[in-house]
């Protein structure tokens, strides 16, 4: 056995229908397909409808299993709530909301627009919020329980980080509402919880993030203590986990696959991992020393 392969018993998704947002590509993807292996019916959207039409082809041929894909642009409310009525007249009812669908790109803050700004902060943090209140407020007036969503965030949403700031502020506010509503909503019959990914390399991320020669450059792999990015597979049998009924005490979580990546980035003596262990013979007798006087 090992991460790349895949975890949960066959059906155990069985008589879900699970709506990923920008599930037409990359992790959304990989995701998508891996609840459709485990017996569930899934929900495309994307705001590229060729792309979520041949996304939806090609899972269907890998997997046999019932994908609708429908166009939808998160930033706006009304494209929302169509998602609801078209999901719940194809497959009757919807258990469970993946707020996947991102929008980022590397950039000195000041050298961002207020529109550009803006545009990060409706697709990520609105977006969220249109389909998390779009669903929510189905469920409530239908009355139906025992429904799941899974935002995906990411680390620097509780360390913030730097040219990536509309993002970071944005995800920190999706956080921020999969806590809130894990409590609020617990009585309506819902669980709320987060994912935070560290590297999964992806084209979509990767060309806005590490574009040109940086991905060269910047080797992500080396900032993670376990020296490695992460596998798509890791990432799909850990949102699989918390979609599924075995997670069914977990809520209001977030949990972090990343590695160690961001606690490497945040231990104070960290950066020491580079002392060669001759150096190390030297400053322990220095310490020693002191000791000794
Ligand atoms: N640096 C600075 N500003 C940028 C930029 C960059 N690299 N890329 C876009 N912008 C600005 C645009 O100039 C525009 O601002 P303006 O109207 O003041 O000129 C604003 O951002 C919106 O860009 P636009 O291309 O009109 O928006 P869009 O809705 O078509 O695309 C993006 C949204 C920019 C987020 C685009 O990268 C995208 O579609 N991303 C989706 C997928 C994704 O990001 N995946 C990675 C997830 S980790």
């Amino acid at each position: 056995m090992n991460y790349t392969q895949k975890m949960l018993q066959k059906d155990a998704l069985k008589n879900k229908t699970v709506v990923v947002t920008g599930g037409g590509s990359g992790l959304g993807k990989a995701m998508s397909q891996y609840f459709l292996e485990l017996g569930a019916k899934v929900v495309i959207t994307s705001r590229n409808e060729d792309k979520i039409q041949k996304a939806a082809q090609e899972l269907t041929q890998l997997t046999s299993g019932e994908v609708l894909a429908v166009p939808c642009d998160v930033r706006h409310y009304d494209q929302v709530e169509a998602v609801v009525q078209s999901a719940n007249k194809h497959f009757g009812s919807v258990d469970v909301l993946v707020n996947n669908a991102a929008g980022n790109f590397i950039s000195p803050t000041e050298r961002l627009s207020a529109n550009a700004f803006d545009t990060i902060i409706d697709i990520v943090l609105k977006g969220t919020k249109n389909c998390t209140l779009a669903f929510g407020k189905h469920w409530i007036a239908e009355k139906q329980t025992e429904k799941v969503v899974l935002n995906i965030v990411t680390t620097y949403a509780w360390t913030g980080s730097a040219y990536v700031v509309p993002s970071a502020t944005a995800k920190a506010g999706v956080l921020a509402m999969t806590r809130s509503l894990a409590v609020e909503w617990a009585k309506y019959g819902m669980r709320f919880n987060a994912i935070a990914p560290g590297p999964f390399p992806t084209k979509g991320a990767w060309d806005r993030l590490l574009p040109g020669n940086l991905k060269e450059q910047f080797d992500l792999a080396k900032k993670v203590p376990l020296k490695r990015v992460g596998a798509h597979q890791e990432l799909a049998n850990l949102a699989a986990y918390l979609v599924s009924d075995f997670s069914a005490y977990i809520n209001g979580e977030v949990i972090t696959i990343d590695g160690g990546e961001w606690l490497k980035g945040a231990g104070q003596f960290n950066l020491l991992e580079d002392i060669p262990e001759e150096l190390w013979d030297m400053l322990e007798a220095m310490i020693r020393a002191k000791k000794d006087r």
